[in-house]
């Protein structure tokens, strides 16, 4: 190579960037009604030990791939094992798994961006709670309005992109982490007031006898890689713009901290809305869509926190798209010589392709939807793209990466790397013990579920 690699302008602008990419649609959209579908209390305290006991390790295998290889992943399996290794495999994964990942996400993305504008036009002011229901059955099947925001959020992702490390993501995630705090603050503050968040805080921090089951569990630990943005070496890739002597341990602690605490902070802001216009927590996919816009319909205000709440929910997902399109051009970046900007255009455009029929799975065209949630795969193809990704590709490549690291990197290479720059080098024992035998039964559980073996053994 024939330029330096581009470097994060300090820690905490790393810091900024990861966390950017971990906090995203998982926490806000997603986190909330998992849990409000399996009851709240009981899933949440599970999530919180996968995240501790699986996550994290994992996180700090990605970022010290990333930071000993100085290079994405394809590249990063490459340069810790040899040429023509099979490990190399696990850097493509991650490749395919961005690409299909950002496709889908970017829609969801979108509905957001026509929410804010729906929002701007106090469009939700008077109506009643079934013409809001209908209104997002609306936004779902339009194709036109699918695709359009679709695509100018594609073009948004991109343009972030082609800045650049320093002048491109870690500036946009030094302007819109900050106010995603603030704006998560402010809905907190206001969601303490309501009559529905002493039922809230219970419902997410009380055990109340809920009828969790197995699957909620492994729920919970797929949730975990999503969440925090890993399986797929965008921790790789983003570690890799680290300096070597970065202090690994510190940096994977702030950014699950961050995490888990931003999507806590989601429930203690939708819930006690939620119970206080008597909705049902458990109302799926729609509760952010749905039930939200309903509430803020009956509120003080409510175009005004309609607005930021959906702007807030925009930024969470720009900056992991950011992350999700970095994966896939830094591979062309790095190993194919192309410049930034022709990678990002050309990988961006690709995906922004690859959308479209996810754009079109919720109504839009009956043969992304209705048709082919009637044919042998079962689900529309947002769906089929949602869990190919999020319950095979991900704790796959988790796996990898935490075989790769407990078993393949050599022990005193991996003991220096992970002490160097360190205040936590008492965690190293543990870490790699949780990486050789934990994560392994974790993610090999998920997957006997899912083929269903405990069914059939009777254990679920
Ligand atoms: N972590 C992001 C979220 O919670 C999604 C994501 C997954 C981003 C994988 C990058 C890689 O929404």
């Amino acid at each position: 190579m024939t330029t330096p690699r581009a470097q994060w302008g300090s820690r905490l602008g790393f810091i900024l960037a990861a966390s950017g990419s971990a906090v995203g649609l998982g926490n806000i959209w997603k986190f909330p009604y998992i849990t409000g579908e399996n009851g709240g209390g009981l899933f949440v305290l599970i999530y919180l030990v996968c995240i501790a006991l699986i996550g994290l390790p994992i996180m700090m295998a990605e970022i010290f791939i990333g930071r000993e290889s100085q290079c994405s992943p394809v590249g990063a399996f490459r340069s810790l094992s040899k040429r023509g290794s099979p490990w190399i495999l696990s850097g493509w994964l991650g490749v395919a798994t961005g690409l299909f990942i950002l496709s889908f996400y970017a829609v969801v993305a979108g509905w957001s961006m026509h929410y804010i504008v729906l929002s701007l036009a106090n469009s939700f002011d008077g109506k009643s709670p079934d013409d809001i229901n209908a209104m997002f059955g609306d936004v779902a099947s339009s194709a036109s309005i699918n695709v359009g925001w679709h695509l100018a959020f594609m073009a948004i992702t991109i343009a972030i992109v082609i800045g650049g490390i320093k002048t491109g993501i870690e500036r946009a995630a030094r302007i819109l982490m900050p106010l995603l705090f603030v704006m998560l603050i402010a809905m907190l503050i206001r969601a303490t007031t309501t009559s529905g968040f002493p039922r809230a805080f219970n419902f997410v921090f009380g055990f109340h006898n809920e009828d969790l089951t197995a699957t909620g569990v492994l729920e919970a630990l797929g949730h975990a890689f999503f969440t925090l943005s890993l399986g797929m070496g965008a921790m790789i890739t983003y570690g890799s713009y680290l300096k070597r002597n970065d202090d690994l341990v510190g940096v994977s602690l702030a950014v699950s901290v961050l995490d888990t605490l931003v999507a806590l902070l989601a429930c203690l802001v939708l819930f006690p809305i939620v119970f206080t216009h008597d909705m049902e927590p458990g109302s799926g996919p729609g509760l952010v869509f749905q039930s939200m816009p309903i509430a803020f319909s009956q509120m003080a205000g409510g175009g005004i926190w309609a607005t930021i709440f959906f702007v807030l929910l925009f930024f969470a997902a720009l900056t992991s798209a950011i992350s999700l399109l970095e994966v896939v051009a830094s591979y062309f970046i790095d190993e194919r010589n192309w410049p930034r900007w022709t990678a990002a255009v050309v990988c961006g455009g690709f995906i922004a392709l690859l959308g479209v029929p996810s754009a079109l799975a919720n109504g839009g065209a009956a043969l992304f939807s209705s048709d082919m949630a009637a044919g042998p795969i079962g689900k529309d193809w947002m769906t089929m793209l949602d869990d190919l990704t999020s319950q095979w590709m991900l704790p796959l490549g988790g796996l990898f990466i935490a075989m790769f690291v407990a078993w393949r990197v050599g022990g005193a290479a991996r003991e220096k790397g992970f002490k160097n720059g360190t205040r936590f080098s008492a965690m190293y024992g543990g870490w790699v013990f949780l990486l050789r035998y934990l994560v392994p039964i974790g993610v090999l559980a998920v997957f006997l579920n899912k083929i269903g073996v405990f069914a059939k053994l009777g254990w679920m």
